[in-house]
């Protein structure tokens, strides 16, 4: 088997606004839905905040400089919508598209690649209270909020992605409530899905009208690599039932321009969906010309056997289900090795994954977007970050996609999550997902021992034990 990339394949590290850069109070960015989420106690894990967290916003060029040491040809970073446009509506906040601007003439500068996503997560707090996700408002504010940030930066920045993960900010966020904004409430879940993606199409229709012509439009999912505990006909159909949920509610309306059929007959008990609008799947299917594939672990399921609620499937949701229509599913723990969140390392899903859209988006190109691991990382006597178990899980995951690569995948890049250590989430700091270790005290930056393999890699574009 071969061990070598092709050549121009993108080497990459990413990051998201509200887990690196802090500041959130300066340069009149206003709070997102994440400043007020883990400001409310019992949120957010030890009660940590975003509002300092790897300090990225003031130390951007010896980041920049951090990335070019290791060696990065790409790198992926989210804008913080309540940083350049502070209500949600409205004109552009001038210091807000400043840094941003510097933060890209400085990676262009050092030859780094810059892939902009323009929504990680951190929902302008107004626009929440204006109705949030749910709300068809917000998928128009957010086509608006694309078009400044396209304005600003579409003569320098060559790659887009409109939204991450809107699997997480609708079931996380308004489901299982375990996100921001914290709501449970199924329906609001399905509209927020609903709303996400006319946000992509609209975004994207905007970003069009103000991009270069040879400017790459994306958007970054993480479809589930879901799996059927046994072939019995109710563990296939818990598995199908996930899949719609997770996957297809984003993938058939953004591909083939409409909702799946199960999908709409599995929610029928919580909606009608009479919140999707005539022509409304059609903006949401607006060409793209590249899919984001973030990937971490495998979701095995069967049908559940009796009527507890769902277990926690990984993602925080305790006893309350980011799966609003699934019905019965109980989520397993395969065996094998963990990563600290206690996600399965099992490689094969992403190489289904791969060849999955290989089939299924024929033409379209495939990036990973993410994929990495978290670790219990700890400086040893000398200050050195020795990380192997990271090493073996990036190690295993490049293989999977040289295997598909080898099978007719058209992978075009693959971008680490994460650069730095930051901000997990409703686990705060207790999760470290950096190729570089941050020592929150001092917020000084030490590259891990993955940090130098991932540099030869991308350097040779080989993968050698
Ligand atoms: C997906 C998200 O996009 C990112 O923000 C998060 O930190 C990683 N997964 C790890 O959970």
């Amino acid at each position: 088997m071969t061990v070598t990339f092709p050549t121009g394949f993108l080497w990459g590290a990413a990051t998201a606004a509200y887990q690196v850069e802090g500041a959130a109070r300066e340069d009149g960015r206003t709070p997102s839905i994440w400043d007020t989420f883990s400001r409310t106690p019992g949120r957010v894990l030890g009660g940590d905040t975003g509002d300092t967290a790897t300090g990225h916003y003031h130390r951007r060029e010896e980041d920049v400089r951090l990335m070019a040491e290791l060696g990065l040809g790409a790198y992926r970073f989210s804008v913080s919508w309540p940083r350049v446009q502070p209500t949600g509506r409205g004109p552009a906040s001038r210091g807000g598209l400043d840094f941003y601007r510097a933060l890209v003439d400085d990676l262009l500068a050092r030859g780094i690649q810059p892939m902009l996503t323009l929504y990680h997560w951190d929902l302008p707090q107004e626009l929440e209270d204006a109705g949030g996700w749910p709300a068809r408002e917000t998928a128009r504010r957010f086509a608006d909020y694309a078009l400044l940030v396209g304005e600003a930066l579409g003569d320098r920045v060559g790659l887009w992605t409109t939204l991450n993960e809107p699997w997480c900010s609708a079931f996380l966020g308004y489901a299982a409530g375990v996100h921001a904004p914290g709501r449970t409430d199924d329906e609001a879940a399905l509209r927020a899905a609903h709303h996400l993606n006319l946000a992509h199409g609209l975004g994207a229709q905007a970003l069009r009208t103000v991009l270069p012509a040879d400017a790459r439009l994306s958007v970054a999912l993480n479809p589930a690599a879901v799996r059927a505990r046994t072939p019995a006909p109710g563990d296939l159909d818990a598995q199908r039932r996930v899949d719609a949920l997770a996957t297809r509610i984003f993938t058939e309306p953004m591909l083939r321009g409409a909702y799946p059929a199960d999908l709409i007959s599995d929610t029928e008990p919580i909606t009608d969906w009479s919140f999707v609008r005539d022509g409304d799947t059609d903006i949401v299917k607006h060409p793209l010309d590249a899919l984001g594939i973030n990937y971490y672990a495998p979701t095995v399921v069967s049908a559940a056997t009796d009527n507890r609620p769902d277990r926690s499937d990984g993602h925080g949701a305790g006893g309350r289900s980011p799966w609003p229509g699934a019905g019965r599913v109980a989520f397993h723990r395969p065996p094998g090795k963990r990563t600290a969140m206690d996600w399965a390392v099992d490689p094969t899903g992403l190489y289904d994954l791969l060849m999955r859209f290989t089939r299924e988006a024929p033409g379209l190109p495939l990036i990973i977007t993410e994929n990495g691991a978290a670790y219990d990382d700890k400086p040893d006597a000398d200050g050195a970050v020795h990380d192997p178990e990271r090493i073996a899980y990036l190690h295993a995951h490049l293989d999977a996609v040289l295997r598909a690569l080898g099978d007719g995948a058209d992978v075009r890049g693959y971008f680490l999550w994460s650069l730095l250590d930051n901000f997990e989430w409703a686990y705060g700091y207790s999760k470290r997902f950096g190729a570089v270790y941050v020592d929150y005290a001092t917020l000084a930056r030490t590259p891990k021992s993955s940090a130098r393999w991932y540099a030869r890699v991308a350097r040779t574009g080989r993968l050698t034990p």
